[in-house]
């Protein structure tokens, strides 16, 4: 696993872009796996002002979000398909049609988390997946416990998630919905690259466990050290306890 730690949240951000931007670059069609958030959305701009200089073509991309609320059609403001288009889909030159979102207002939830990973599959699988992380430790909405070999699937969102993302929903968690479709933490270890990007104090205890706790279903982001190419970019106050603990970062450029 690579670890790379920046003095501010923005180096983490450009950093992060960076590796998606060489994805997007690479010689094979990229099939990107997204993540939301609002550790995400710097990162989206800045591939945004890369876009509109020029120097990033997404033609040639495809992409499948980690998740969606359940209940909340694409049109909701508040959904993950209304977040993605605002702050990437429609700013770049992707084909309409190939940036995936679940639908977490189908009909038929099982049949819709059936059809999403057939859908990833279908299109060669996942390239490089791009991971926030929750202070449940929750990778996508895969919230404790989760098992490794979990796929795509509805799932109850923990008291602590729906307060942490209460922000979207006027602060208040009882609006937040209690339900999701995420990918299972099987389906994200899948990937053949994962890119987890954390920033912030508020993020530094799970951070900690993420890296250094036991490797146990119950914190679904220790899943990622069974992965053989992994890159984590923290900025300094994600990763104040991590290095409390002894750590440091061994990506050469932290030496
Ligand atoms: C949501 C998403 C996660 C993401 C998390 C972190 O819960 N489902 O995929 O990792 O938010 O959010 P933030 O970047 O706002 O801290």
């Amino acid at each position: 696993m690579k670890i790379i730690v920046t003095d501010t949240p923005d180096q983490a951000f450009q950093r992060a872009a960076d590796m998606i931007a060489e994805e997007i670059r690479g010689p094979q069609a990229s099939i990107l796996g997204l993540a939301t958030g609002r550790t995400m959305e710097s990162i989206y701009r800045i591939l945004v002002q890369q876009h509109d200089a020029g120097t990033l073509d997404f033609s040639g991309t495809t992409s499948f979000n980690l998740d969606e609320y359940v209940g909340l059609p694409p049109t909701d403001p508040n959904s993950y398909s209304h977040y993605m288009q605002e702050h990437l889909f429609s700013h770049v030159n992707m084909p309409a049609g190939q940036g995936h979102v679940p639908d977490g207002s189908a009909e038929d939830l099982d049949a819709e988390c059936a059809r999403y990973e057939a859908a990833i599959r279908a299109a060669g699988g996942l390239g490089l997946q791009l991971l926030g992380i929750g202070e449940t430790g929750h990778i996508g909405f895969n919230e404790p416990p989760s098992a490794f070999d979990s796929r795509t699937r509805v799932v109850h969102l923990d008291d602590v998630t729906r307060r942490q993302n209460s922000g979207m929903f006027g602060d208040d968690p009882e609006r937040v919905p209690e339900r999701a479709l995420t990918m299972g933490v099987g389906t994200i270890l899948e990937a053949r690259h994962l890119l987890l990007v954390a920033v912030g104090d508020n993020k530094a205890a799970i951070v900690d466990e993420a890296l250094n706790g036991p490797i146990s279903e119950a914190v679904s982001a220790t899943a990622i050290r069974l992965h053989d190419d992994v890159t984590v970019i923290l900025d300094a106050a994600a990763a104040r306890i991590w290095r409390q603990n002894g750590h440091l970062p061994n990506s050469p450029e932290n030496l």
